[in-house]
C-alpha cells in the first residue's frame, strides 16, 4: 500500500519560512492522506495548524513499503554516510533476514524529490522485549535528523505520517493495538512524542516507558519483560557479557566496539556473547541488548566510543590480582 501525504500550502499572505532541507519544493495547499491503491480518497487528515503554519509551502510525501532497492539503506538506519554505522557489523542484516518471514513490517517516508527521509519498523509483540497479545510493537521510528548525508527531514510531518501508516497497517492485519518504547527523558526517542499522538503509558522500567494505543475494547495492555538474571562475574578475569538481538545498529555498534576492545586484553578478559534473538535465551535473562562489564551496563544513551570502552576495561584489568 502506498500512502501519499499531500501538504497544501499555508494561507495566502504567509510567507514561506526557510526550510532546513535542500530539496523542498512548493506544490499545493491542503493536507490529506490518501491510499491511491484503493481507488478512492482514504482518510482525510488535517495536519496541526502549527505544522501548516511552519510548513509555509506544500510538499508531497510518499509512505512506501520497504522493498529490495532500499533494504541496505534501511539496515543502515538511513545513515549510509556514517562511519559508525559501518562499524556496527552486519547484525542488522542478519536480523532483517530472519524477521522478514516473522511478521516484520517496515515503511519509509520519501519526499517529493525521491529522498528517503524516515523509517518505521514494527514487529508482532512476541518478538519484542515486551509481552502482550495481538499487538504490534514499534521498535524504531526514525526521521533522519542529522545535517550530514541526506540532511534533516524532521518537523515536516514525516514522523506523524509514518506512525499513522503503521497504525493503519496494524489495523488491517487485525491487530488489537500498537505498542512502542520511548524514554521519559527529553532526548532520543521521546515517549512524549507518542503521547501527543494518543498513546498511553502501559508500563515503565527505569527510563524506558512502554506506551500503547489500543484499537479495541478487549485489547490488553503490554508489559516490559524484566531482567531475570544478573550478568555473571568470572573469578580472576574481567567479565564482559554482551547481549545481542541484532535489531538496532546503535546497540550493535556498542557490541562490536566492546568485542574489539576486549580482544586487546587477551585472556585477562572473558567475553561472552548471548544471542537474545533466541526467544528462550531472552526469556531466561530478560535482557535484550546491552554490554555489561563485571555486571554493570556500559551504555545509558548513545554508544560509548571505542576509547571509552577500552579505558573502562583497562581500569578493571588493573584491579585484577
Ligand atoms: C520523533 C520523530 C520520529 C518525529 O519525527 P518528525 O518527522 O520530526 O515528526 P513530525 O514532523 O510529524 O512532528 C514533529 C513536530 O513537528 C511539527 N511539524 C509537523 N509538520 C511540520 C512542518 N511541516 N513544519 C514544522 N513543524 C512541523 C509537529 O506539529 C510536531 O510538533 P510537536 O511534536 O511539538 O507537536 C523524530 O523527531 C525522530 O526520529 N526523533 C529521534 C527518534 C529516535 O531516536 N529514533 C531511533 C529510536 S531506535
Amino acid at each position: 500500500m502506498v500512502v501519499v501525504v499531500k501538504q497544501l500550502p499555508t494561507a495566502a499572505g504567509q510567507g514561506a519560512l526557510p526550510s532546513p532541507h535542500r530539496r523542498q519544493r512548493v506544490v499545493g495547499s491542503v493536507s490529506c492522506v490518501r491510499a491511491p491503491g484503493r481507488g478512492h480518497l482514504g482518510r482525510l487528515t488535517t495536519l496541526p495548524a502549527r505544522a501548516l503554519l511552519h510548513a509555509g509551502r506544500q510538499r508531497w510525501m510518499d509512505i512506501i513499503d520497504l522493498t529490495a532497492p532500499h533494504e541496505e539503506l534501511y539496515c543502515q538506519c538511513l545513515e549510509d554516510w556514517s562511519a559508525d554505522i559501518r562499524e556496527a557489523g552486519d547484525h542488522k542484516r542478519v536480523w532483517y533476514a530472519k524477521m522478514r518471514d516473522r511478521g516484520l513490517r517496515v515503511k519509509l517516508a520519501v519526499d517529493d524529490a525521491g529522498e528517503v527521509g524516515g523509517m518505521i519498523q514494527y514487529v508482532p509483540i512476541q518478538y519484542a522485549p515486551a509481552s502482550g497479545k495481538d499487538l504490534f510493537f514499534i521498535n524504531c521510528i526514525w526521521v533522519h535528523g542529522h545535517q550530514q548525508g541526506r540532511g534533516n527531514f524532521q518537523k515536516r510531518g514525516m514522523g506523524r505520517a509514518l506512525l499513522e501508516a503503521a497504525e493503519d497497517d496494524a489495523r488491517s492485519l487485525d491487530a488489537k493495538g500498537v505498542a512502542a518504547w520511548g524514554l521519559w527523558l527529553p532526548f532520543w526517542m521521546k515517549a512524549s512524542w507518542f503521547k501527543k499522538r494518543g498513546y498511553k503509558k502501559a508500563d515503565r522500567q527505569s527510563i524506558q516507558v512502554l506506551v500503547w494505543k489500543p484499537f479495541s475494547a478487549d485489547a490488553e495492555p503490554p508489559k516490559w519483560i524484566r531482567q531475570r538474571r544478573k550478568p555473571p562475574r568470572v573469578p580472576g578475569k574481567v567479565a564482559i557479557t554482551a547481549y545481542l538481538n541484532g535489531w538496532c545498529p546503535v546497540m550493535n555498534l556498542t557490541y562490536e566496539r566492546a568485542k574489539r576492545a576486549a580482544a586487546e586484553f587477551g585472556d585477562r578478559v572473558h567475553f561472552e556473547t548471548i544471542d537474545t534473538f533466541d526467544r528462550k535465551t531472552f526469556a531466561d535473562w530478560g535482557i535484550s541488548d546491552g554490554v555489561y562489564v563485571d555486571g554493570k551496563s556500559i551504555q545509558a544513551g548513545p554508544p560509548p566510543s571505542y576509547e571509552k570502552i577500552r579505558d573502562l576495561i583497562a581500569r578493571r584489568v588493573r584491579r585484577l590480582r
